[in-house]
């Protein structure tokens, strides 16, 4: 199973956005911009920095526009934002920014309750934004959301997976990322739909998106690996949630994923300990714990370190 790993792993970060459009409370826009900024720093390379849609839906994120316009642009860092129509594409150019995303779910009903629209509505939607960003200079990716099951229609039927992806590939979105929206997939369920899937899809043109639910998406990770799958999506500090997918909690936390994928020895490019500052960032703005494991242990790791200290300078006083 282990002999196909690859040897470097591009890391997706969702937090600014996936993890920020789901907190109870609303963040001010300069700790977004400051959090952004340092993410910018910590080498990795892509970044999805907010989404551009009604600001109704999702208030989290009614900020974009100011958000996008001033956080820092580093070379080598792409950073994207969720377009649903074409209001949010032309907001989303007008902000500058060069790399953008459709979602869309394999579910009917997650769908609907979503974007407000059909499988087919929603699809006929992207015509005036997919090839408009291209013609734009812009890169397009695609999410399909609840591909491992739905929070209101249960399991779901992976050739409906495998259809819509063939379809959104049509229309020329550079990659999929399979989003688990609720984190019910297990790692033999990943290996079964990415089997089905990279059998007529190149596997450079998937990602995988594991919410952490139920504490399976590290290992979903591995089997995505396994697959073949060389692009996973994770939220600093497991922040995150989808709000129209009850039950959904955060994504895979970024610093445990690259905490085990250093260890295994897949590169990233990412410096763990600078990923870790913006996570205890992230914790600070939001007000409370984060669910990231590495984040836990490098805590305690630090205060036990710090207790060793103190009683080494008291004893010798
Ligand atoms: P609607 O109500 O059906 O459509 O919303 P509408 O066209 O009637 O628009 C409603 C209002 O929003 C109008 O304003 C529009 O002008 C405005 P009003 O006239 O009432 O004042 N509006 C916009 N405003 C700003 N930017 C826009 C925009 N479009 C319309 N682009 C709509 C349809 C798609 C807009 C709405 O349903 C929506 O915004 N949904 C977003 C839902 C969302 O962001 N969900 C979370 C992201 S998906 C996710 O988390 C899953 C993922 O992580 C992968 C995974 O985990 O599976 C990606
Ligand atoms: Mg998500």
């Amino acid at each position: 199973m282990f002999e196909a790993l690859p040897k470097h792993v591009t890391v997706y970060e969702v937090g600014p956005r996936d993890g920020l459009q789901n907190e109870a409370n609303l963040v001010p826009t300069e700790d977004k911009v400051a959090f952004v900024n340092a993410l910018a720093k910590t080498g990795l390379s892509r970044i999805e920095i907010t989404s551009f849609v009604s600001p109704k839906w999702i208030p989290q994120l009614a900020d974009a526009r100011e958000l996008a316009e001033t956080v820092d642009r580093v070379e080598g860092v792409h950073m994207s934002a969720l377009v649903p129509n074409r209001r949010g594409l032309d907001n989303a150019i007008a902000a500058g920014l060069k790399d953008v995303a459709v979602f869309i779910s394999a579910s009917e009903t997650h769908n609907k309750r979503n974007v407000n629209k059909t499988i087919a509505d929603t699809l006929r939607a992207f015509e005036d934004v997919v090839r408009p960003a291209q013609d734009a200079g812009l890169s397009v990716r695609a999410y399909v959301s609840a591909v491992f099951g739905c929070p209101y229609e249960g399991d779901v039927d992976p050739a409906r997976v495998l259809d819509l992806c063939q379809t959104l590939l049509e229309t020329g979105v550079y990659e999929i990322s399979l989003g688990d929206t609720i984190g019910v997939a297990n790692p033999l369920q990943v290996e079964g739909v990415l089997a089905l899937l990279t059998a007529t899809i190149d596997k450079d043109k998937l990602a995988v998106h594991f919410h952490d639910t139920q504490g399976t998406a590290l290992a979903n990770c591995v089997a995505a690996l396994a697959a073949g799958i060389r692009t996973v999506d994770s939220s600093v500090g497991g922040l995150g949630g989808c709000p129209y997918a009850p039950g959904a909690s955060g994504n895979l936390a970024t610093e445990d994923l690259v905490a085990m994928l250093h260890g295994m020895g897949i590169e990233t490019g990412i410096d763990l300990d600078a990923l870790v500052e913006c996570s205890r960032m992230a914790a600070g703005f939001v007000g409370h714990d984060l669910p990231s494991k590495y984040l836990k242990a490098h805590i305690g790791k630090q205060a036990r370190a710090r207790r060793k200290r103190e009683r080494a300078q008291s004893n010798s006083q």
